[in-house]
């Protein structure tokens, strides 16, 4: 911790503070410190008023039911998601509003109004109502970033189904364990997606998946490439999405009133055991934290044209992609491909193009971009935007620097908004309007949302203090559970500190009160924003009968923020050669998807453990990122630590 330490300090030291700038103060949603006052003096209130501007079909009259660790957000109201996100706007002057501006990687450019979008789902509603598909029911979607795949989700909470996305980068073993954790009897995938001109069989990949998930009956292709070699529609199985949505009726659907605890949607994470978590979210309390946070946090307004580059995927694309900004009635730009295609600008000839006026993206994307140069978007007309926001890890003061300057040309305040797939919407991030920003720290708590840092007694450790991040009262977003396994929801989440939600987080406050995350504290690498369990990969190297043994690190990394080490064991008499390195990857690759591949996999005669047979991870990751031994003495055999080291600086 000294090091962390002795860095934060220097950090604080040499902050600088910007100030809102006037003419986005003067036109803020949020433009009185008073909303905090407010929200803190009566939470639950704050929270009701929010909840009041989505629209109920049945208005609730009850706000909060807490037993810890489970609560109830305006439990006795009812509502319906897809109602709120298009049938609202479909009325009076937003019915021929853009809703969707979506650019394909090819060049394809499609606008859905609102009320084209809702003829969408209207019919695909039907369509799977026709599939057998009812309220409660899970469907798992496994799409690229195409339109169906916003009017698949809203179809499904149109009717009450639960999705559950997975996201397209994921291999076939891990959509297949992501199926039958949700019992999903329909799939809706394609017969392939685009990266980076590159075709993504996303079809083959669930046929491979399907041989393990003996209860999906159902699976809808859309057809995105066309022409897929190899391609083989099942009979009996298979449908194209366009050959259904032509036979579904025309007609509006009614949509189905759900109870405000209703689950909307689950989405898998990964935790600190090899298998993934479905996060449960609620239908009331979930949209009132996305609805609120686009409001508070991103500003948007009517006349906002809004990019966030997640995919949606992701937690980051359900609440900042879909939910939140449509159910404000906003336009959303969404890209279906890779930054660097055909050009590395084409985000900022994105931005040019459309007029973008808030723009949300990763800090490891930032660092791309420094990494190709300030020409690039200093060759598009960048000035509609008006404000700027990152999600995913912390931001580099220096990463920060240049978003602010090259990008936001030292014009628009910059959102660092903290948040996980459990919270549903952003925790603690500036109020654009408010809040002064310091470059590489999330600021402080958003209105309504109370967090604190503990140290591992659960006791406040006070200003300039580090410890665990913790959220201490209840929120709307907030996770209900974890699909099929309250116990581990509880463990998880709520046992380290009774009646307070640990985060897994690591992180500061300073003397303003501004928190500075510090990352993971458990066995969670962050690689690109994107989370990794060591355990997932680490049975993913013990999977090859070669390997005896394995310890997966996250190291530090430049772009990336985290990179994946991999520490690996052989059997008896087996070689650790370079082509069982690449091996290895590539089943790791397999396994679970691209974005956990190790960055290096490193042969050892032995793991450096404890006495007790404890791999000692935070030596790894010194070996991994070059710097001196920390504390050896509790290791059980000194000397293995020593030859690792030698033999890894040997092999750069
Ligand atoms: C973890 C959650 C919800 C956003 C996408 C990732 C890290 C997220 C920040 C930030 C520092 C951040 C945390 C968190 N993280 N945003 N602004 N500053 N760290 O969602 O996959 O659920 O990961 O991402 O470590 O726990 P996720």
């Amino acid at each position: 911790m000294s090091s962390e330490g002795e860095k934060f300090d220097t950090l604080l030291h040499e902050t600088r503070r910007f100030s809102p700038p006037r003419a986005f103060r003067e036109q803020a949603t949020a433009s009185s410190q008073e909303i905090y006052h407010k929200a803190a003096a009566n939470p639950e209130e704050f929270w009701a008023e929010q909840a009041r501007c989505l629209q109920w079909s049945n208005p609730f009259t009850k706000v909060l039911d807490w037993e810890p660790p489970h609560a109830r957000w305006f439990y006795d109201g009812e509502l319906n998601a897809a109602t709120n996100t298009v049938d609202r706007h479909r009325q009076g002057a937003t019915k021929n509003k853009a809703a969707i501006i979506w650019e394909a990687e090819t060049g394809e450019r499609t606008v859905l109004t609102y009320d084209m979008l809702g003829r969408e789902v209207d019919r695909a509603a039907h369509m799977l109502t026709s599939l057998g598909v009812g309220a409660g029911d899970r469907v798992t979607i496994y799409l690229p970033m195409v339109p169906e795949l916003v009017i698949a989700m809203l179809a499904c909470a149109k009717i009450g189904a639960i999705h559950s996305i997975v996201f397209g980068g994921f291999s076939a073993k891990a959509l297949a364990e992501r199926i039958n954790d949700a019992d999903a009897h329909v799939v809706i995938t394609a017969d392939a997606g685009f990266r980076r001109g590159k075709v993504v069989p996303l079809k083959a990949n669930t046929d491979q998946a399907l041989t393990q998930c003996p209860r999906v009956k159902q699976v809808v292709v859309v057809e995105r490439v066309g022409q897929v070699e190899g391609l083989t529609m099942h009979q009996g199985r298979d449908v194209w999405w366009h050959e259904m949505m032509d036979q579904a009726p025309a007609t509006p659907f009614a949509a189905v009133p759900r109870n405000a605890e209703d689950v909307l949607f689950t989405l898998y994470t990964s935790g600190t055991t090899g298998k993934p978590k479905g996060i449960v979210h609620s239908t009331a309390g979930y949209l009132t934290g996305a609805n609120t946070s686009c409001r508070l946090v991103f500003d948007l307004k009517p006349d906002d044209i809004y990019f966030c580059t997640a995919d949606i995927g992701w937690i980051t694309g359900h609440t900042y992609v879909v939910y939140g900004p449509l159910s404000c009635g906003a336009t959303v730009v969404i890209y279906e491909g890779a930054p660097d295609w055909p050009e590395r600008d084409r985000y900022w000839e994105i931005i040019e193009r459309y007029g973008v006026t808030v723009f949300y993206t990763a800090p490891t994307s930032i660092r791309t971009f420094m990494k190709w140069g300030p020409e690039l978007p200093s060759s598009h007309r960048l000035d509609s935007l008006r404000l700027l926001g990152t999600v995913g890890e912390p931001i580099n003061p220096e990463a920060w620097m240049w978003y602010y300057q090259v990008i936001g040309q030292s014009r628009c305040p910059i959102v660092d908004t903290w948040w996980q797939t459990e919270t549903g919407a952003a925790m603690i991030s500036p109020l654009p309007g408010l809040t002064e920003l310091k470059p590489g720290s999330a600021a402080v708590p958003v209105p309504g949302i109370f967090t604190d840092v503990v140290d591992a007694k659960g006791e406040p450790v006070g200003p300039g203090g580090g410890g665990y991040l913790v959220v201490t009262r209840p929120w709307p977003s907030m996770l209900r559970t974890i699909w099929g396994d309250d116990p581990r929801y509880r463990e998880t989440y709520w046992d380290r500190f009774p009646g307070v939600y640990f985060t897994g987080d690591g992180a500061r406050v300073d003397e303003d009160g501004y928190y500075w995350i510090l990352g993971r504290v458990d066995d969670v690498i962050n690689v690109s924003g994107h989370r990794i369990g060591t355990m997932e990969v680490e049975s993913a190297l013990v999977d090859d009968r070669r390997v005896a043994e394995s310890a997966v690190i996250g190291r530090h990394h430049d772009v990336k923020g985290q990179a994946i080490s991999a520490f690996v064991t052989l059997k008896e008499g087996v070689q650790g050669t370079s082509e069982l390195a690449q091996d290895l990857k590539v089943h790791v690759a397999e396994t679970i998807g691209a974005m956990a591949r190790p960055e290096e996999i490193f042969f050892t005669a032995e793991l450096p453990k404890t006495r007790s047979g404890k791999i000692m991870r935070r030596l790894l990751r010194d070996v991994a990122e070059g710097r001196a031994l920390g504390d050896t003495s509790t290791l059980a055999d000194p000397a293995v630590i020593e030859s690792l080291k030698q033999q890894y600086e040997g092999q750069d």
